[in-house]
């Protein structure tokens, strides 16, 4: 059984891509901060096809032994979503708030760079996929979003990896999300995407044949 690890999965766009990978076959481990909502969804999805495990991105030491349990369960990782990210209440340079923009730059940059980092051997020894979710705040410009600047720097680092890992085999997918109705936000967002509405894509870029990459899937609401 292919393996599948998910971070920022105890919510939104990571849990429904949990419950979609389960669906096409996958084994996951589901890491978040949020123990008590992971062991939820493992009982959800089947403790014999789930694992939970408690990680914060921003700390590299949490990372190597989130990988570790993942290991030391499924043997091999075959896909890897370094998807967890958040974004800031502040608006804008004046509007910001520095310590707000520490946390996101650790979580959406630093965050990411640690997963790929902490599980780079493992998936280059199953000639695996990365896939990193940006944003389309990290296509188009939004005036003043230092969220959106966090996005861009995955936007580059993940079409930087893609050609860093294509000889080795391995795949690299910028998931790019228009807006989606999740616990991102504080208030409900009726006109946006759902989280399965990811999921499908994510799962799209993992089931294509061994010689097709889907380098990169920006979804967006038709009506905005
Ligand atoms: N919603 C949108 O409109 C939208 C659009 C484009 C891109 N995105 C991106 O999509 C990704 C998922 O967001 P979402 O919309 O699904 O929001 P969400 O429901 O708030 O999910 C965010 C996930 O990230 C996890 N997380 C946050 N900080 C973490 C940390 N330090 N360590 C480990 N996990 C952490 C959260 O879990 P815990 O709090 O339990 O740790 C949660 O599982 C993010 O990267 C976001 O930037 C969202």
């Amino acid at each position: 059984m292919k393996t599948m690890l998910i971070t920022g999965a105890s919510s939104g766009i990571g849990e429904a891509t949990a419950r979609r990978a389960v669906e096409a076959g996958y084994a996951v481990a589901l890491a978040a901060r949020s123990k008590e909502k992971l062991d939820g969804l493992v009982k959800d999805l089947g403790p014999d096809r789930a694992m939970a495990v408690q990680c914060d991105v921003t700390d590299y030491a949490s990372q190597q032994a989130m990988v570790k349990a993942v290991l030391d369960r499924f043997g091999t990782l075959d896909v890897v979503f370094a998807n967890a990210g958040v974004g800031a209440k502040g608006s804008g340079t004046a509007g910001g708030d520095p310590d707000e923009w520490r946390t996101m730059v650790m979580t959406n940059v630093l965050g990411v760079m640690f997963t790929v980092k902490a599980t780079h051997e493992a998936v280059i020894a199953a000639k695996g996929h990365v896939l990193i979710t940006s944003s389309g705040a990290g296509r188009k410009i939004i005036p003043g979003s230092v969220y959106g600047a966090t996005k861009w720097a995955m936007s580059g680092y993940g079409q930087n990896l893609r050609e860093e890992m294509r000889e080795k085999g391995v795949k690299v997918t910028l998931i790019e999300p228009g807006m989606v109705d999740t616990p991102f936000f504080d208030e409900r967002k009726p006109n946006a995407l759902v989280a399965d509405d990811i999921a499908r894509a994510v799962v799209y870029a993992i089931t294509q044949p061994a010689n097709v990459l889907a380098g990169e899937i920006w979804v967006e609401p038709l009506n905005r």
